[in-house]
C-alpha cells in the first residue's frame, strides 16, 4: 500500500492540530466533536420538520406532533450553542496547557543547550512560545470557538446537501461542490500563507524587539541618554508596517478568483432554483417539499469559504511549529549518550574532587562549524588544585567552561574526569559534581534562599545557606532576610547592584560546594566587585573551595595569580601554562600582559587601592 498520501495527511498542520486536541483532553475532544456535529445536523432536521408541519396542515392532520418536534429541535439548538461555546473555551485552554507542557519538555529535556542557540530553530521556538499571548492571533480559548463555528457550518452545509438529494440525487453534491470550490479559489485570500516565511518572522521579531526596547525598564537608561526614543518609535512603526504590507500582499482578494467564485456559485444556484421553481409550478413538488428543498438549498451555502480557514490555520501553526521543534531538539540539544554496555562501569565512584584532563580538544559551535573556537587544547588540572585561565575577549575561555560542564561535547578530543571520558558519565551524575558561576549567570526573581539553593527543596534549616552567603560576603544583602525576593517587581522585593548580584551567584556556587560539588568553575566571578571586596571575597572563596578542583577565568591578575597554575589561551589553544612565578620568569605572553597592565594601573590607580597587582587583561584588546 502506498503510504505517501497518509504521511502527507498526517504531516499537515491541521491533522497535527486535531491530534493534539485529542491528546490534550480526550473526553472534552469527543464531547466537542459530538456537540459540534449535533449542532450542524439540527438545522437540517428542523427543515424536515417544517416540511412535516406544512404537510400536516395541508392534509388537515393534527399539528400537535409536528409542532412539538419543531419546538424540541429549536430548543435543542438554543441549548447546544452555549454548550459548544463552553466546550470550545475549555478545550482551547486545555490545548494551550498541553502545548505549553510539551514546549517546556522540549526545551528543558535535552541535556545540551545547542537547541536554544540555533538560529534556524528560533522561528519555531518563538511561535511555540508566543502562540497564546494574542500576538500572533487570538488565544486558543477564543479561536477554538471560531473553529467550532466553522466546522459546524461545514456540517450544516453537508446535512443540507443530503436533504437536497431527496429532490434530485445529484443536486446536493453539485451545490456542495460549487460552494466547496470557494475554499480552493479563495484560500490565498483568507489564509496568510506567508505566515511562516523568513521575511515575516524577521519583521515580527524586529517589531517585537523594538517594542520591548520602548516599554521594558532595562533599556530605559540608554533610550534616554542616547536620545533613542524617536528612533525606536519610528522603527517600531516601520517594522509593523512591513508586517502589515506582507500580510496584505499575501491575503488581499485576488479579483480573478473572486469573479470565478461568483460565477460558479451563481450559475449553480440559479440553475437549481430555476428547476425547483419549474417543478413547483408544474405541481410536481408539493408546497411542503418545496419549502424543505428551498431551505436545504439555502442551507448548503453554509459550506462557503469563511473564518474557519483563517482560525484553523492560525491555531494549527503553533502546533506544527512545536511538532518540528520536538523533532529537532532531540538532535540539536543531544550529547553523546553513555554506553549501554552493562560490563562498562557506570559513572565513576565519587571522589571529593576529580582530576580534569583535556586532551587535544577541538570545538566549533554547531551553527558555525567552519569557525573553530578551540583547536587542540591540552590541559591537566590535578585533583583539588586551582587553574586560572586568561586570554583575550573571545579567546574561548567561557567555551572551555561549557565543555567542562558538558553543556556541549567537544567536536573531537576528550574531556576526562578521574581518567574517564565525560561522555561515559551519566550526565546527571556529572552535573551534580560540578558547579559554576558563568559570566551571564541567572538572576532568579525569587527569594534569596531560592537564589542560593535553587534546586534544594529538602532544606529544613538555613545554616548552610547562611554560611555560603557569608563565604561570598553576601550575608547582609536584602537585610539578611532569606525570604526577600530579589526583584522590585514583587511586594517587599528589592533590587541588587551588579556586584551584589555577583556575590549572590558566588554564594550559589559555594552552597553547591558545601553540598558536595567537587569541580568549581568561576567565569569572571569577581569582575563587578570593588577592589577591596574582591580581595576579601576571593580569600574566602579560596578557603571555601579548598580541596576542590577549581577552574577560574579572570581578567584580573590580582585574582589570577593566586591560582595554583595559570594557562594562557590564545588562538584556540593553550600557549603558556605554569605557576605565576614560572610564567613571570619565562618572560613570555603572560609576563608582557602582566607588566603592561600593572604599569598602566600603577599610573592611574588611586593610591588607596594600589597594591601593584590590580590589572585588567582586557584593557589591552
Ligand atoms: N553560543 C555561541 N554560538 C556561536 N558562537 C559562539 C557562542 N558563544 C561564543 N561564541 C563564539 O566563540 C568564541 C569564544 O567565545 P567565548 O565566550 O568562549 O570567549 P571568552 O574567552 O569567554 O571571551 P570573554 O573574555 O569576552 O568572556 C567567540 O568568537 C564567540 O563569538
Ligand atoms: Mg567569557
Amino acid at each position: 500500500m502506498d503510504e505517501r498520501p497518509i504521511r502527507r495527511l498526517t504531516g499537515r498542520p491541521e491533522w497535527q492540530f486535531f491530534a493534539a486536541l485529542y491528546r490534550a483532553a480526550p473526553g472534552y475532544a469527543v464531547a466537542w466533536w459530538t456537540v459540534l456535529v449535533l449542532n450542524g445536523v439540527l438545522p437540517a432536521v428542523t427543515t424536515i420538520l417544517f416540511g412535516w408541519l406544512i404537510d400536516a396542515h395541508q392534509r388537515g392532520h393534527g399539528l400537535g406532533p409536528p409542532l412539538t418536534a419543531v419546538a424540541v429541535s429549536f430548543a435543542l439548538t438554543l441549548v447546544l450553542q452555549p454548550v459548544q461555546q463552553m466546550l470550545s473555551a475549555n478545550l482551547g485552554t486545555r490545548l494551550s496547557g498541553h502545548l505549553y507542557r510539551r514546549l517546556l519538555r522540549a526545551t528543558t529535556t535535552p541535556p545540551g543547550i545547542g537547541h536554544l542557540e540555533r538560529a534556524d530553530l528560533t522561528n519555531d521556538l518563538t511561535m511555540a512560545r508566543d502562540f497564546d499571548q494574542g500576538i500572533l492571533g487570538p488565544p486558543l480559548s477564543v479561536s477554538m470557538d471560531f473553529i467550532a463555528g466553522g466546522l459546524m457550518n461545514l456540517v450544516i452545509g453537508a446535512a443540507a446537501a443530503v436533504v437536497l438529494m431527496t429532490f434530485h440525487w445529484w443536486a446536493g453534491p453539485a451545490l456542495a461542490a460549487a460552494w466547496l470550490s470557494t475554499h480552493w479559489l479563495l484560500r490565498e485570500s483568507g489564509v496568510w500563507k506567508d505566515r511562516n516565511t523568513d521575511r515575516v518572522r524577521l519583521a515580527q521579531r524586529h517589531a517585537d524587539y523594538t517594542y520591548r526596547l520602548a516599554v521594558d525598564p532595562g533599556p530605559a537608561k540608554e533610550l534616554r541618554y542616547f536620545g533613542l526614543a524617536g528612533w525606536v518609535t519610528e522603527r517600531f512603526v516601520a517594522m509593523r508596517r512591513t508586517l502589515y504590507d506582507l500580510q496584505y500582499e499575501a491575503t488581499r482578494l485576488r479579483e480573478r478568483s473572486v469573479a470565478l467564485c461568483l460565477l460558479i456559485v451563481a450559475a449553480t444556484n440559479a440553475g437549481l432554483f430555476w428547476l425547483i421553481a419549474h417543478q413547483a409550478s408544474d405541481g410536481q413538488l408539493s408546497l411542503a417539499r418545496a419549502v424543505v428543498v428551498v431551505q436545504a438549498a439555502m442551507g448548503v451555502s453554509a459550506i462557503a469559504f469563511g473564518g474557519l480557514n483563517w482560525a484553523l490555520d492560525g491555531a494549527a501553526a503553533p502546533v506544527a511549529a512545536l511538532h518540528r521543534l520536538e523533532h529537532e531538539v532531540v538532535d540539536a540539544g543531544a550529547l553523546a549518550a553513555p554506553p549501554l554496555d552493562a560490563s562498562l562501569p557506570a559513572s565513576p565512584t565519587p571522589a571529593p574532587a576529580p582530576v580534569l584532563r583535556l586532551t587535544d580538544v577541538h570545538f566549533a559551535y554547531p551553527q558555525e562549524p567552519d569557525h573553530p573556537v578551540l583547536s587542540g587544547v591540552d590541559l591537566v588540572i590535578p585533583a583539588g588544585t586551582s587553574l586560572a585561565i586568561v586570554g583575550q575577549n573571545g579567546a574561548g575561555k567561557t567555551t572551555l567552561a561549557k565543555l567542562i560542564c558538558r553543556l556541549y561535547d567537544p567536536t573531537s578530543g576528550t574531556v576526562e574526569a578521574d581518567g574517564t571520558d565525560l561522555k561515559r558519565w551519566r550526565i546527571d551524575d556529572w552535573r551534580r559534581r560540578v558547579t559554576a558561576v558563568f559570566q551571564d549567570f541567572v538572576r532568579f526573581e525569587l527569594s534569596v534562599r531560592r537564589n542560593v539553593a535553587p534546586g534544594s527543596h529538602d532544606i529544613t534549616d538555613d545554616t548552610e545557606i547562611r554560611a555560603a552567603l557569608r563565604d561570598a560576603g553576601a550575608q547582609h544583602l536584602a537585610g539578611g532576610n532569606l525570604d526577600t525576593i530579589l526583584s522590585k517587581a514583587y511586594p517587599a522585593g528589592t533590587d541588587l547592584s551588579g556586584g551584589q548580584w555577583q556575590r549572590i551567584a558566588l554564594a550559589r556556587a559555594l552552597f553547591a560546594v558545601r553540598r558536595g560539588a567537587g569541580v568549581v568553575l568561576l567565569d569572571e566571578p569577581t569582575a563587578q566587585l570593588d577592589v577591596r571586596g574582591e580581595a576579601e571575597i576571593f580569600e574566602r572563596v579560596l578557603e571555601a573551595t579548598r580541596g576542590r578542583t577549581v577552574v577560574l577565568i579572570s581578567h584580573r591578575f590580582s585574582t589570577v595569580r593566586r591560582a595554583d597554575r595559570i594557562a594562557v589561551v590564545e588562538g584556540g589553544t593553550v600557549v603558556e601554562s605554569g605557576t605565576h612565578d614560572e610564567l613571570m620568569a619565562r618572560h613570555g605572553r603572560y609576563h608582557t600582559m602582566f607588566e603592561l597592565q600593572a604599569s598602566r594601573f600603577a599610573a592611574h590607580a588611586e593610591p588607596e587601592y594600589d597594591d601593584g597587582e590590580e590589572v585588567r587583561y582586557d584593557v589591552l584588546d
